[in-house]
């Protein structure tokens, strides 16, 4: 195209949270030009399942417009167990071509879906151990999970070009901003309201995904049942600490117990990591998503599972323009990694 790359932008639907970026890439380098979030109340979307679309609709129509978006094309993401499967496997060597013909039927014995019911891609990673054997990566979509989502991004007037996949748009963040080490192992976190989603990478390249369904959702819900307030009375106490009448002692007792329990989750998923991979040590973890911000919730983790912890920091690379508010920006970046990742997704990316 004439003008450089076409426009695209990444909308990340959460269940707490709806986000939108848009980047500008000039000769491979790439600048903020939009960025904008808005906050869902609890009902519409649980467990990943949208159950009001048409209010979805309205707040992404309301966000695009407050942010100032013009571009249509999005590349959206879609996650959760129960929906999405990514499997690395062994398969016979072939070409891409006749791989794309048989895929359906070498896929159906890793995936727990009827294969009818699913969207499948892959991505040849290379050559395997195994003689004439090569090392595949499957992922499977339920179909109606995209349906869902492509449906209110298009009636929200935008034109759905991507569908992606959370764990691998935080890869996508790491790839740009962090310098690669072959000897490192490294474990993204995303740590959203509902849900968790991992990616490992060992010296860059992934080798482990994994989403489970506990969220910052969890800490909320302790301070709702410890303390007798409304949802977003919870949500508050979780931000700016203890209301009149709770001692902030109480409260921060009452978050790390949840804390404790979303860390549990994340470590039995190392744990399962380390006996399929047979790789012993996670170097350092880059977490990201709002359930990561919780008060103490970084040194909890790194305590807990002796591994250094930092932030993301999904701009690092991205050059960013006067007119946004750097404080402001460094206050949220952690949760609009995933976002950032589907924004820097282009057409015929694989
Ligand atoms: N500043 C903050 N301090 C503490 N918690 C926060 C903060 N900001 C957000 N959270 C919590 O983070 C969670 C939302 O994070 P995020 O936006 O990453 O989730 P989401 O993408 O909407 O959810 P999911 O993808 O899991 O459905 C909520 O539980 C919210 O209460
Ligand atoms: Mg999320």
């Amino acid at each position: 195209m004439l003008f450089g790359k076409k426009d695209i932008i990444g909308l990340d639907i959460g269940s707490k949270h709806i986000k939108v970026v848009q980047l500008k890439e000039t000769k491979g380098s790439y600048q903020l030009q939009r960025l904008g979030i808005t906050t869902l109340p609890p009902e519409l979307i649980v467990d990943g399942s949208i159950l009001d679309s048409s209010r979805v609709v309205e707040a992404i129509k309301e966000l695009i417009v407050n942010t100032d978006i013009r571009t249509k094309d999005t590349t959206l993401s879609v996650s959760g167990h129960s929906s999405v499967i990514i499997k690395r496997v062994t398969l016979p060597q072939m070409s891409e071509d006749d791989l794309a013909e048989s895929i359906k039927f070498e896929a159906e014995q890793y995936i727990p879906f009827d294969i009818e019911d699913v969207n499948l891609d892959f991505q040849i990673l290379g050559l395997a151990e195994e003689d004439n054997m090569m090392d595949v990566l499957i992922v499977a979509v339920k179909r109606d999970k995209i349906n869902e989502y492509v449906s209110v991004v298009t009636e929200a007037g935008l034109n759905p070009v991507i569908v992606d996949v959370d764990a691998f748009a935080l890869e996508n963040v790491y790839e740009i901003n962090y310098e690669i080490k072959e000897d490192e192992n490294v474990a993204l976190v995303n740590v959203g309201a509902s849900m968790i989603n991992m990616n490992i990478l060992k010296g860059g390249v992934s080798v482990f995904t994994r989403d489970s369904s506990v969220g910052g959702n969890l800490h909320t819900e302790a301070l709702q049942k410890e303390f007798t307030v409304s949802y977003a009375d919870a949500e508050r106490i979780k931000r700016e600490g203890a209301i009149e009448g709770i001692s902030q002692e109480d409260v921060t007792a009452a978050l790390i117990s949840a804390s404790e329990d979303i860390i549990a989750e994340i470590s039995r998923s190392f744990d399962y990591f380390r006996d399929t991979t047979n790789i012993m040590n996670i170097d350092h973890i880059i977490l990201s998503g709002g359930g990561g911000l919780t008060k103490d919730f970084t040194l909890l983790l790194s305590e807990r599972l002796g591994i250094d912890v930092s932030i993301s920091e999904p701009f690092r690379n991205i050059q960013i323009p006067e007119n946004f508010d750097r404080e402001y920006l460094k206050k949220i970046e952690p949760l609009v990694a995933v976002a950032v990742g589907l924004a820097l997704r282009r057409v015929g990316d694989k």
